[in-house]
């Protein structure tokens, strides 16, 4: 593994913001609707300056966002970690169709709304044995941030998942005018507050909002509240 990726990692602190460190790159991409269509696509909007370390907003109240500005102290921000360690499948999160496996971990899902881009991905996965359905069941599933939704090959057994270095996104989702959790991709560690680490996984999002019941990960409640970066 290069030196690069082994330094990343991500703190959560208790009550406080998170703490990227290793020199992460981070930048903001949106979620907009280009076409007529209604078929939803990313978009990178701004590279921030590389550096170090950054401390990211996990209240949702910094004056600074993304960056935290010490507001989460004065609004007595209670950022207790809810969410299990360690993702299990249950079997009713797995769907199994003719060429493709879908494991499904409902409670990390973001509310990207990709996986309806075209029909949705579990109907997707049942035809799986028509070529065109494999690949929408493949683009729907690696387009999601939060990895609720990963693939395998039904006969090889291999993941899906492409490869994809560490950094990290702020989300915009100007489809629906919110914004949205932090997108951690490429298996960057994250510690909890209590010094434990979670499952570490090829992509994940960490809510901003301060409003997730599924702390540190979205569980997509930034969209109930409306909430603005
Ligand atoms: S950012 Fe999604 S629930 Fe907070």
């Amino acid at each position: 593994m290069p030196d690069s990726r082994m330094r990343c990692r991500i703190k959560v602190t208790r009550n406080g913001p998170y703490l990227l460190s290793g020199s992460i790159p981070l930048n903001r991409m949106s979620i907009v609707s280009p076409s007529a269509n209604g078929h939803l696509a990313w978009t990178t909007d701004l590279q921030f300056p590389p550096d170090e370390t950054y401390a990211l907003c996990r209240c949702g109240k910094s004056g600074l966002k993304p960056f935290c500005d010490g507001s989460h102290v004065s609004a007595c921000f209670d950022g207790t970690e809810t969410a299990v360690l360690e993702i299990r499948d249950d079997p009713d999160e797995v769907l199994e169709g003719p060429t493709l496996i879908l494991h499904d971990h409902e409670e990390l899902c973001s509310a990207s709304n990709f996986c309806h881009r075209m029909g949705n991905v579990w109907n997707a996965v049942e035809k799986s044995d028509e070529e065109p359905y494999r690949e929408i069941a493949v683009y729907e599933a690696s387009c999601c941030p939060s990895g609720r939704l990963v693939l395998e090959d039904r006969v090889s057994r291999i993941s899906c998942e492409t490869a994809v270095e560490p950094s990290a996104s702020l989300v915009e989702d100007r489809s629906e005018n919110v914004s949205g959790p932090v997108w951690v991709k490429g298996n960057i560690p994250i510690e909890s507050a209590d010094g434990r680490t979670y499952q570490v996984r090829c992509r994940v999002t960490l809510c901003r909002c301060g409003s997730s019941e599924n702390k540190p990960f979205c569980d997509g409640t930034h969209m109930d509240v409306g909430f603005k970066e």
